[in-house]
Protein backbone atom coordinates (compact mmCIF):
# COMPACT_ATOMS: atom_id res chain seq x y z
CA UNK A 1 0.00 0.00 0.00
CA UNK A 2 0.98 3.43 -0.49
CA UNK A 3 2.19 5.87 2.53
CA UNK A 4 2.30 9.29 2.83
CA UNK A 5 4.14 11.28 5.55
CA UNK A 6 2.55 13.41 7.83
CA UNK A 7 4.29 15.79 9.72
CA UNK A 8 2.20 17.46 12.88
CA UNK A 9 2.84 20.03 15.16
CA UNK A 10 2.89 18.89 18.82
CA UNK A 11 2.38 21.32 21.72
CA UNK A 12 1.83 19.91 25.17
CA UNK A 13 2.01 22.89 27.68
CA UNK A 14 2.18 21.10 30.77
CA UNK A 15 5.03 18.65 29.65
CA UNK A 16 6.77 20.53 26.44
CA UNK A 17 8.20 24.55 26.69
CA UNK A 18 8.38 24.64 23.00
CA UNK A 19 5.75 23.28 19.80
CA UNK A 20 7.99 20.44 17.94
CA UNK A 21 6.98 18.45 14.60
CA UNK A 22 6.49 14.66 14.73
CA UNK A 23 6.28 12.84 11.72
CA UNK A 24 4.00 9.80 10.98
CA UNK A 25 3.95 7.44 7.48
CA UNK A 26 0.62 6.06 7.53
CA UNK A 27 -1.28 4.06 4.59
CA UNK A 28 -2.35 6.80 1.88
CA UNK A 29 -5.71 5.94 -0.59
CA UNK A 30 -6.80 8.98 -2.99
CA UNK A 31 -10.27 9.18 -0.83
CA UNK A 32 -8.35 10.35 1.95
CA UNK A 33 -8.92 14.46 3.28
CA UNK A 34 -6.33 15.43 6.10
CA UNK A 35 -8.79 14.92 8.67
CA UNK A 36 -9.02 11.13 7.50
CA UNK A 37 -5.51 10.93 8.55
CA UNK A 38 -5.13 12.94 11.71
CA UNK A 39 -8.23 10.50 12.82
CA UNK A 40 -6.19 7.49 11.27
CA UNK A 41 -2.84 8.40 13.47
CA UNK A 42 -4.94 9.07 16.75
CA UNK A 43 -6.88 6.13 16.35
CA UNK A 44 -4.07 3.14 15.16
CA UNK A 45 -1.03 4.91 15.89
CA UNK A 46 -0.78 7.76 18.58
CA UNK A 47 -3.75 8.68 20.98
CA UNK A 48 -2.17 11.70 22.60
CA UNK A 49 -3.01 13.15 19.43
CA UNK A 50 -5.42 15.90 20.26
CA UNK A 51 -7.21 17.93 17.41
CA UNK A 52 -10.68 18.86 17.33
CA UNK A 53 -13.39 18.11 14.81
CA UNK A 54 -17.26 17.62 14.56
CA UNK A 55 -19.25 17.00 11.54
CA UNK A 56 -16.81 16.05 8.66
CA UNK A 57 -18.50 17.67 5.98
CA UNK A 58 -17.59 21.38 6.26
CA UNK A 59 -20.53 22.51 8.07
CA UNK A 60 -19.18 23.04 11.83
CA UNK A 61 -15.95 24.98 11.40
CA UNK A 62 -14.44 23.49 14.11
CA UNK A 63 -11.89 21.26 11.93
CA UNK A 64 -9.46 24.60 10.49
CA UNK A 65 -5.80 24.03 10.71
CA UNK A 66 -2.38 24.98 8.72
CA UNK A 67 -1.83 22.72 5.87
CA UNK A 68 1.54 23.11 4.21
CA UNK A 69 1.19 27.00 5.71
CA UNK A 70 -2.43 27.64 4.35
CA UNK A 71 -5.63 27.56 6.70
CA UNK A 72 -7.86 24.71 5.47
CA UNK A 73 -10.82 23.16 6.68
CA UNK A 74 -9.20 19.71 7.28
CA UNK A 75 -12.08 18.24 5.98
CA UNK A 76 -12.34 19.34 2.88
CA UNK A 77 -8.76 19.07 1.97
CA UNK A 78 -7.51 16.27 0.47
CA UNK A 79 -4.18 14.40 0.86
CA UNK A 80 -3.91 13.48 -3.02
CA UNK A 81 -3.44 17.23 -3.79
CA UNK A 82 -0.12 17.29 -1.74
CA UNK A 83 1.24 13.57 -2.41
CA UNK A 84 3.53 12.01 -2.98
CA UNK A 85 5.27 14.93 -1.52
CA UNK A 86 4.77 15.40 2.47
CA UNK A 87 1.87 16.91 4.88
CA UNK A 88 2.80 19.23 7.72
CA UNK A 89 -0.36 20.00 9.83
CA UNK A 90 0.02 22.69 12.76
CA UNK A 91 -2.56 24.91 14.47
CA UNK A 92 -4.10 27.75 13.13
CA UNK A 93 -2.04 30.69 12.56
CA UNK A 94 -2.60 33.81 15.41
CA UNK A 95 -4.58 31.84 17.97
CA UNK A 96 -2.73 30.29 21.53
CA UNK A 97 -2.30 26.65 21.06
CA UNK A 98 -4.25 24.75 24.18
CA UNK A 99 -2.62 21.34 22.88
CA UNK A 100 -0.93 20.12 19.72
CA UNK A 101 -3.25 21.51 16.86
CA UNK A 102 -6.46 22.67 19.47
CA UNK A 103 -6.55 26.40 19.38
CA UNK A 104 -8.34 29.06 22.20
CA UNK A 105 -11.25 30.57 19.99
CA UNK A 106 -12.23 32.72 23.43
CA UNK A 107 -10.98 35.85 21.28
CA UNK A 108 -13.26 35.55 18.87
CA UNK A 109 -16.09 34.19 20.98
CA UNK A 110 -16.09 37.53 22.87
CA UNK A 111 -15.84 39.36 19.68
CA UNK A 112 -18.81 37.60 18.15
CA UNK A 113 -20.59 38.41 21.06
CA UNK A 114 -19.64 41.91 20.89
CA UNK A 115 -21.03 42.73 16.72
CA UNK A 116 -24.73 41.51 18.37
CA UNK A 117 -25.17 38.55 15.63
CA UNK A 118 -29.18 38.59 16.07
CA UNK A 119 -32.04 40.67 14.79
CA UNK A 120 -32.53 43.77 16.69
CA UNK A 121 -35.86 45.47 16.89
CA UNK A 122 -36.38 48.88 17.93
CA UNK A 123 -40.14 47.16 19.31
CA UNK A 124 -41.32 43.69 18.46
CA UNK A 125 -44.20 43.79 16.39
CA UNK A 126 -47.49 41.16 18.40
CA UNK A 127 -46.92 37.46 17.65
CA UNK A 128 -50.28 37.91 15.91
CA UNK A 129 -49.64 40.09 13.48
CA UNK A 130 -47.04 37.33 12.08
CA UNK A 131 -43.65 36.82 10.58
CA UNK A 132 -41.27 39.63 9.51
CA UNK A 133 -42.00 39.14 5.82
CA UNK A 134 -38.45 39.19 3.50
CA UNK A 135 -38.73 39.59 -0.70
CA UNK A 136 -36.10 37.33 -2.43
CA UNK A 137 -34.36 40.58 -3.28
CA UNK A 138 -34.22 41.23 0.13
CA UNK A 139 -32.19 38.17 0.98
CA UNK A 140 -29.86 38.10 -1.33
CA UNK A 141 -28.37 41.93 0.10
CA UNK A 142 -26.86 39.54 3.17
CA UNK A 143 -26.96 35.91 1.89
CA UNK A 144 -23.85 35.04 1.10
CA UNK A 145 -22.39 36.82 4.61
CA UNK A 146 -25.13 34.53 6.53
CA UNK A 147 -23.01 31.10 5.04
CA UNK A 148 -20.03 32.19 7.43
CA UNK A 149 -19.17 29.01 9.74
CA UNK A 150 -17.35 30.61 12.02
CA UNK A 151 -14.30 28.19 11.53
CA UNK A 152 -11.63 31.28 12.72
CA UNK A 153 -9.59 30.63 9.31
CA UNK A 154 -9.68 34.07 7.32
CA UNK A 155 -8.46 35.10 10.81
CA UNK A 156 -5.38 32.77 10.71
CA UNK A 157 -4.68 34.24 6.97
CA UNK A 158 -5.00 38.11 8.34
CA UNK A 159 -1.73 39.87 8.51
CA UNK A 160 -3.35 42.76 10.63
CA UNK A 161 -5.03 40.14 13.10
CA UNK A 162 -1.60 38.62 13.64
CA UNK A 163 -0.27 41.72 13.96
CA UNK A 164 -2.58 43.33 16.68
CA UNK A 165 -5.57 40.59 18.10
CA UNK A 166 -7.57 43.56 19.23
CA UNK A 167 -8.44 43.81 15.41
CA UNK A 168 -12.36 42.84 15.40
CA UNK A 169 -11.25 40.72 12.41
CA UNK A 170 -12.81 39.83 9.02
CA UNK A 171 -16.22 36.86 10.33
CA UNK A 172 -17.17 39.46 13.49
CA UNK A 173 -17.06 41.97 10.80
CA UNK A 174 -18.76 40.05 7.86
CA UNK A 175 -21.62 39.08 10.28
CA UNK A 176 -22.19 42.41 11.78
CA UNK A 177 -22.27 43.30 7.55
CA UNK A 178 -24.99 40.32 7.49
CA UNK A 179 -27.00 41.59 10.07
CA UNK A 180 -26.97 45.23 9.41
CA UNK A 181 -27.87 44.25 5.28
CA UNK A 182 -31.26 42.56 6.81
CA UNK A 183 -34.52 44.08 6.24
CA UNK A 184 -35.69 43.09 9.39
CA UNK A 185 -32.84 44.54 11.28
CA UNK A 186 -32.90 48.06 13.31
CA UNK A 187 -29.91 47.45 15.18
CA UNK A 188 -27.44 48.90 12.42
CA UNK A 189 -26.61 51.98 15.34
CA UNK A 190 -26.00 49.44 17.93
CA UNK A 191 -23.18 48.12 16.01
CA UNK A 192 -21.36 50.55 14.17
CA UNK A 193 -19.98 51.26 17.96
CA UNK A 194 -17.95 48.28 17.70
CA UNK A 195 -17.60 48.25 13.88
CA UNK A 196 -16.41 51.90 13.37
CA UNK A 197 -14.12 52.19 16.77
CA UNK A 198 -10.51 52.07 16.70
CA UNK A 199 -10.38 48.21 16.66
CA UNK A 200 -12.97 47.84 13.94
CA UNK A 201 -13.39 48.31 10.00
CA UNK A 202 -10.82 51.08 9.92
CA UNK A 203 -7.24 49.02 10.86
CA UNK A 204 -8.32 46.61 7.99
CA UNK A 205 -5.30 47.21 4.97
CA UNK A 206 -7.51 45.62 2.27
CA UNK A 207 -5.11 42.78 2.14
CA UNK A 208 -8.15 40.29 0.87
CA UNK A 209 -6.78 36.95 2.53
CA UNK A 210 -9.66 36.60 4.38
CA UNK A 211 -11.77 36.36 1.20
CA UNK A 212 -9.52 34.38 -0.32
CA UNK A 213 -9.13 31.62 1.85
CA UNK A 214 -12.81 31.54 3.39
CA UNK A 215 -13.79 27.98 2.53
CA UNK A 216 -17.47 28.69 2.08
CA UNK A 217 -17.04 31.74 -0.15
CA UNK A 218 -17.97 34.40 1.97
CA UNK A 219 -16.28 37.76 1.05
CA UNK A 220 -15.11 39.02 4.18
CA UNK A 221 -12.90 42.05 2.56
CA UNK A 222 -16.02 43.54 0.66
CA UNK A 223 -18.15 43.58 3.95
CA UNK A 224 -15.46 45.57 5.52
CA UNK A 225 -14.85 48.14 2.72
CA UNK A 226 -18.64 48.12 2.29
CA UNK A 227 -19.67 49.42 6.01
CA UNK A 228 -16.47 51.48 5.37
CA UNK A 229 -18.47 53.41 2.67
CA UNK A 230 -21.58 53.28 4.79
CA UNK A 231 -20.29 54.84 8.30
CA UNK A 232 -18.65 57.62 6.15
CA UNK A 233 -21.90 58.64 4.55
CA UNK A 234 -23.58 58.49 7.65
CA UNK A 235 -20.58 60.78 9.26
CA UNK A 236 -21.37 62.56 6.60
CA UNK A 237 -25.29 62.54 6.73
CA UNK A 238 -24.83 63.78 9.82
CA UNK A 239 -23.07 66.94 9.74
CA UNK A 240 -25.69 68.14 7.43
CA UNK A 241 -28.43 66.64 9.98
CA UNK A 242 -26.74 66.58 13.30
CA UNK A 243 -30.50 66.47 14.93
CA UNK A 244 -30.65 63.50 12.85
CA UNK A 245 -32.28 62.49 9.64
CA UNK A 246 -35.90 64.15 8.74
S1 LIG B 1 -15.30 18.76 10.76
FE1 LIG B 1 -16.90 20.25 10.58
S2 LIG B 1 -16.10 21.67 9.14
FE2 LIG B 1 -14.60 20.10 9.20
Amino acid sequence: MNKINITVTRYNPEKSSEPYPQSYSIPFREDMVVLDALNYIKNQVDGTLTHRWSCRMGVCGSCGMMVNGSPKLTCSTFLRDYYPGDVHVGPLDNFKVIRDLVTDMSDFMEKLQEIKPWIIRKEEKPLEEGEYLQSPAELNQYRQFSMCINCMICYAACPVYGHDSSFLGPAAIALAHRYNMDSRDEGQDQRAEIIGSHEGIWECTFVGECTRVCPTHVDPAAAIQRSKVQLTKEYFLSLVWPWGKP
